[in-house]
């Protein structure tokens, strides 16, 4: 049976590949006169603010590819392409090209590569790659969370912030393509501004569990993630000690369900704040 630390390996390396691909057509669709991205090369998908661009398809695409060529037996879950919402019985690649489509679009320097193995509906195996920093995060289950930042230096093991106290959490979020869960998600968010440090909306919810391991964030909420969105991060969150809270693996972002990750000192503290606010019901 391959193990978990395998399946790591696995991701990094289909992660690292879909990175440089991610990142080399960016540069091709440029236009070099006014820096903006390619119109022909952009649709929209759930709603008018929700784009999805050509190398979101490319690049699932060669993802697939490379876990059929890698791992032909398993299963694949991606953003663009699809798959069974059911929990097979064997391996399940969790795939979001790019998270963060927003910001690839606009040249916002926050935009990430996510693959993740799950057996029986929970993460084991992970990688987000930070596209435009060439930053690879990495965690398997057992083994930590790791931050490879490349230019030869050793991976970096991870830990969670030693934060004590909620009033100091710098706290991370994003919001839905939905203008009415995003009007509730901004009530949250509102209600919680005052109790915490801060609030960072980055724009990449795989970036952003990572910034917890990290520590250059104390916790992420945010709801109605889909299970591309979290099924790597969430492990690298969970490995570096963190708190995690995600929705069921079948669970779709229609269910409005919250994604938590908090740093363990602060964890029932910040939880309790989220029931407080109702920041733990669907939204
Ligand atoms: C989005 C990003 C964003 C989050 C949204 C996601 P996409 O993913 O993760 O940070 O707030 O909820 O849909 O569309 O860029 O893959
Ligand atoms: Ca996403
Ligand atoms: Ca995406």
């Amino acid at each position: 049976m391959t193990t978990a630390e395998e399946l790591a390996a696995i991701a990094v390396e289909v992660a690292r590949g879909a990175a440089d691909h991610v990142r080399t057509r960016r540069a091709e669709l440029i236009d070099d006169v006014s820096s903006a991205f390619r119109s022909d090369a952009v649709t929209t998908k759930s709603t008018p603010t929700d784009p999805v661009t050509i190398v979101d398809t490319e690049t699932e695409e060669l993802i697939r590819r490379e876990l059929a060529r890698l791992r032909p037996d398993d299963d694949v879950l991606g953003e663009e392409d699809g798959g069974s919402v059911d929990v097979p019985d064997g391996v399940r690649w969790v795939v979001d090209p790019i998270d963060g489509t927003v910001n690839f679009l606009h040249g916002v320097p926050a935009y990430s590569v996510s693959v993740a193995a799950q057996v029986g509906g929970e993460s084991v195996a992970g990688a987000v790659v930070d596209v435009a920093r060439g930053m690879v995060y990495r965690a398997h289950r057992g083994g930590g969370a790791w931050l490879e930042a490349g230019g030869g230096t050793d991976p970096v093991r991870l830990r969670a912030t030693p934060v004590e106290s909620v009033s100091m959490a710098l706290v991370a979020t994003g919001f839905s393509y939905q203008a009415d869960r995003r009007a509730a998600q901004g009530a949250l968010i509102a209600a919680l501004l005052p109790r915490v440090q801060d609030v960072r909306r980055i724009g990449s919810a795989a970036l952003d569990l990572c910034m917890v391991a990290a520590g250059m964030v104390d916790a992420h909420v945010e709801h109605a993630l889909n299970p591309w969105d979290w099924a790597a991060g969430a492990l690298v969150a969970a490995e570096a000690g963190a708190v995690v809270r995600t929705p069921a693996p079948t669970s779709r972002s229609a269910d409005g369900l919250p994604t938590v990750a908090v740093a363990p000192g602060i964890a029932d503290e910040f939880l309790a704040l989220l029931e407080e606010l109702g920041g733990l019901d669907p939204l």
